[in-house]
């Protein structure tokens, strides 16, 4: 079982083995925000030896991500798998030998638990690697809105604009079908209707689990697009200055969209919905997260780095200039 320290301080171990009698060989609760490749080794060492067959995953996006490498890093022969496929490039093409994942989101957000992607930071070198393939698509997804229940007021807005900004992100992209978007405009519209509740009153569990099946569609929609232009800029922010990922990758949302609005309504999506999530976004005031964790100047300073090979060609809408698009997004 991959989870958080948290989630053993509140007892959820217990309730799982009280499901799962004599079934949870090892409980590894070190997963760090952003998993390491430094860290993820360390752990591969420790549980090689106890012959795992399966891993449950229940966390946020990080323990999600971890458990879908060490699903893999379990299987290599290596003995720094992490390192060594990042140098030899291997995790990204796979050789298809994992053992299964079970993913129990306990946020709502990242949509890991049915996307087949990993993220895996090199904190030494302050870079991101990007693993994709069939091979880390989890093999189950169980949603219980009720481990959300016990998120903090600041994750829990964070977490569901990562969300946002996959769907956003899904519908700017070259690489939008009929189907990502059917999951997109799905997703924000659970989003405009929860959201908003859930932040006035986050014990509300029925709109706790629309915003859960919302982020599970968002995830679902960047399965077949990947994300963009917002996704790219986010990385140097959550590198550098440890800005959490939802944050990074939803403060340009509201000026990405006011920009795309009349181009997202001709490719088909619904112009009144996506009016609702503009001002959704809007009344959210996310640009004064973000001011709150890196000032204009030291942001800017990271244009350089804003550029994702992979993301920030997948955008297809008006085009944009980065240096532009930031001041308009602070402002
Ligand atoms: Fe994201």
């Amino acid at each position: 079982m991959v989870t958080s320290a948290g989630f053993v301080r509140r007892g959820l171990v217990e309730r799982i083995e009280a499901i799962l009698p004599g079934r949870i060989v090892s409980v590894f609760d070190q997963v760090q925000p952003n998993p390491d490749v430094l860290d993820l080794d360390a752990a591969t060492a420790q549980l090689r030896r106890l012959h795992v067959e399966a891993v449950l995953a229940m966390g946020g996006g990080s323990v999600i991500d971890a458990a879908k490498l060490l699903s893999i890093s379990l299987r290599s022969p290596h003995a720094r798998p992490m390192a060594e496929a990042i140098a030899s490039q291997q995790l990204a093409s796979g050789n298809g030998s994992r053992i299964p994942v079970f993913a129990v989101p306990t946020t709502s957000g990242t949509g890991a638990e049915v996307t087949p992607f990993a993220t895996l930071w090199d904190r030494t070198h302050k870079k991101k690697h990007s693993i994709a393939g069939a091979h880390v698509l989890p093999s189950l997804a169980f949603l219980a809105p009720e481990l959300t229940l016990s998120l903090p007021p600041k994750e829990t807005l964070y977490t569901a604009l990562d969300a946002c900004s996959h769907s956003l992100e899904s519908l700017w992209n070259r690489h939008r079908t009929p189907v990502s978007a059917a999951f997109a405009h799905e997703s924000l519209s659970l989003m405009v209707k929860a959201l908003p509740i859930v932040l006035q009153q986050p014990d509300d569990l029925r709109h706790r689990a629309l915003v859960q099946q919302a982020s599970v569609m968002a995830g679902l929609a960047i399965s077949q697009t990947r994300t963009a232009v917002a996704h790219a800029i986010s990385y140097p922010l959550t590198s550098h200055h440890d800005v959490p990922h939802g944050l990074a990758c939803s403060f340009t949302l509201p000026t990405l969209l006011e920009t795309n609005l009349d181009m997202l309504v001709a490719a088909g999506s619904e112009r009144n919905l996506l009016k609702r999530v503009l001002e959704m976004l809007k009344s959210l005031r996310i640009q004064d997260h973000i001011s709150s964790r890196i000032g204009a100047h030291a942001l800017m300073q990271l244009i350089g780095e804003m550029h994702a090979p992979g993301r920030s060609e997948n955008y297809n809408g008006v085009p944009i200039d980065i240096p532009a698009l930031l001041e308009r997004a602070l402002r």
